[in-house]
């Protein structure tokens, strides 16, 4: 075995720590990681976990996340550059403004989201559970952000919801055009096509399915299809190839990629854990504000 590899799972199991991966992370990474799969699942396995350390294979928000809700573990971000595009499109003042300017309506964060942002907010969603989130609010408007493509798919999916959105995007989902998904069709005729929310709600409205990275994973398992589209990061559709040899996935376009996602490395990962390096670090104040609206979410979404 890769003698990284080895060192890694024998810190492990000496500093009582787990590794969580996202599906889009270099798919080596899942050798060593202990759980792997989307945004909330992860948060939920951060919860859970009595592991002393979370190593976090992952993008920053996701890392704070972890932190945010398991304050007292260690929790590292191997490559402290891996941030997240849309996280970055709203600060703290813009997300004060943007409440400024819709008075009295209750705010839902995506959880691409910084905890600073998190801590004005009344709940947090995930990709695969933000239309449950924004029903479970009861409310005929909400407040989205940072992501305006996710806000309005879900105001589609809810009958008599106003979804007032900030304008964050994913830039790696949002130059998915309607074009791409007709081309693929006339392509790929037998093919279900299954596409990331982040994408534009025009373009997610032909999908045959929509839902986030693990959904998109748990609709191949449960597929006797044989042929795929998929429309969200490289990384997913690369597990599924390994995983389902039998089936064909093809990735909408090569330009599907988080650069971010890809800046951590066996190796990173192995530094930070030896070490115990890069280390997430919040402010008690904003963590307990921020936890507030993640906790919430976690209720309805068991
Ligand atoms: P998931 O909710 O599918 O993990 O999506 C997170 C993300 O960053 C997608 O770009
Ligand atoms: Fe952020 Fe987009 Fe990368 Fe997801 S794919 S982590 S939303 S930049």
């Amino acid at each position: 075995m890769n003698s990284t590899i080895e060192r890694i799972k024998s810190l492990k199991k000496e500093k009582n720590a787990i590794i969580l991966a996202h599906s889009y992370q270099n798919i080596e990474i899942d050798k060593v990681a202990d759980f792997v799969g989307d945004s909330l699942y992860l948060s939920q396995k951060a919860k859970e976990t009595e592991a002393e350390i979370i190593v976090f294979a992952g993008v920053y928000f996701m890392a704070q996340t972890a932190k945010i809700i398991s304050p007292e573990k260690k929790v590292l971000l191997p490559n402290l550059n891996a941030g997240c595009l849309m996280a970055d499109m709203i600060n703290s003042r813009q997300m004060a403004e943007f409440k400024a300017k819709n008075p009295n309506i209750p705010v839902v964060c995506y959880i691409n989201s910084t905890a600073e942002v998190k801590s004005q907010c009344d709940i947090c969603c995930t990709s695969s559970n933000a239309v449950e989130i924004v029903r479970s609010l009861n409310s005929p408007k909400v407040l989205f952000v940072p992501d305006a493509n996710l806000g309005k798919y879900v105001e589609s999916q809810l009958n008599g919801v106003e979804v007032i959105t900030y304008e964050g995007c994913c830039p790696v989902h949002d130059d998915v055009t309607i074009k791409n998904i007709d081309d693929a069709r006339a392509k790929y005729p037998k093919a279900k096509v299954l596409i990331h929310p982040e994408c534009r709600p025009e373009v997610s409205s032909k999908g045959d399915y929509i839902g986030s990275t693990s959904g998109i994973i748990e609709y191949v398992k449960n597929s006797s299809d044989k042929q795929f589209v998929i429309v969200t990061e490289k990384g997913v559709a690369e597990r599924l190839r390994r995983d389902y040899p039998d089936k064909e996935f093809v990735l909408i376009s090569e330009k599907m990629l988080c650069e971010s996602m890809k800046l951590t490395t066996l190796d990173e990962i192995l530094n930070s854990l030896e070490n115990e390096i890069n280390e997430i670090t919040l402010d008690e104040d904003v963590r307990k504000r921020s936890a507030n609206c993640i906790e919430r979410m976690l209720k309805v979404s068991k």
